[in-house]
């Protein structure tokens, strides 16, 4: 059934673990993750980025749709979100296209400016019904970087400002930067767990790891353990798909039938979610 991301969130900070969150680009992405929900038997958020809007000509709704007709069909939770958001033009279509949540992305604006975009942002969310997430820091590895990125690339989030920002925006959750970077395509991202105590000590509210494809296994139960309530992973599942697509392609060098590689994509897609939604959900309990 399709539930809130609020809800998973809320659900899996109670626990003391994490809820995994799922970039999605085509339909099959869809398929793939709720599949390996379902073989698991966990809840999952699916995400659908901005840039993922932007390569369907800026249209949210036609993948929404699909989305939200296969969370209704899904035997285990399924929330919707959509993920770094910069345009509020876009923020604005989320209210009614049956997603529940939306990562608000204004870490690249000086301090006072991301505070202000923020809690605009976090104001008309909740007038909607809607949960946000914000971001304070940098998580690199991000497309492109402008003349008004506040931080140098991989700053971290500092506890101090992180409080005082939480206050002002009056956000539901924290993407934090503590180490990992987006886009990475190795599994070599070290954590500043010592950080993450801090943030999780001092921040009355669940924090969000992004570029979570570049952390190890070990590296992502500890961050889970040490305060994390949502992962975010989109790059392993790119990993996963165009590697099977490929190798198809290659075996079958006649073959014409999208349907025969699109089939092996979503499957390899399905197997790396099984793995992580595993791994996540075997983190130790604080
Ligand atoms: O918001 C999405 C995540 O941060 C995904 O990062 O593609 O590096 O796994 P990743
Ligand atoms: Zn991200």
């Amino acid at each position: 059934p399709l539930t809130t991301t609020g809800e998973l969130v809320a659900e899996a900070a109670a626990r003391r673990s994490a809820v995994a969150a799922f970039n999605v680009i085509t339909l099959e992405h869809v398929e793939a993750v709720i599949a390996a929900a379902e073989t698991v038997g966990e809840p999952v958020v699916l995400q659908v980025s901005e840039n993922a809007v932007k390569f369907r000509a800026g249209r949210l709704h036609p993948i929404a749709a699909a989305a939200v007709s296969a969370a209704r069909d899904s035997a285990v939770p399924v929330a919707l979100h959509l993920d770094h958001v910069k345009d509020e033009a876009l923020l604005r279509e989320v209210a009614d296209c049956g997603f529940s949540s939306v990562m608000f992305d204004a870490a690249h604006l000086p301090y006072a400016e991301n505070v202000a975009a923020t809690r605009r942002a976090a104001r008309w969310a909740h007038a909607n019904g809607l949960w946000l997430e914000a971001e304070l820091g940098e998580v690199g590895g991000k497309d492109g970087r402008g003349p008004l990125d506040a931080h140098a690339p991989g700053a971290r989030t500092e506890p101090g400002e992180a409080r005082r920002y939480v206050e002002e925006t009056g956000v539901d959750a924290l993407a934090v930067a503590i180490g990992s970077s987006h886009a990475m395509t190795s599994r070599d991202a070290v954590i500043d767990h010592a950080l993450l105590a801090a943030l999780h000590d001092c921040l009355p509210l669940p924090l969000v790891l992004h570029g979570s494809s570049g952390v190890p296994d070990e590296e992502l139960q500890r961050a889970v353990l040490g305060g994390i309530s949502k992962v975010n992973i989109g790059t392993a599942l790119s990993i996963a798909m165009t590697g099977a697509i490929r190798a198809h392609l290659d075996a079958d060098p006649k073959g014409v039938d999208p349907r025969r590689y699109l089939a092996a994509g979503r499957q390899a897609v399905t197997d790396t979610v099984v793995q992580l939604l595993r791994t996540v959900a075997a983190a130790p309990v604080r």
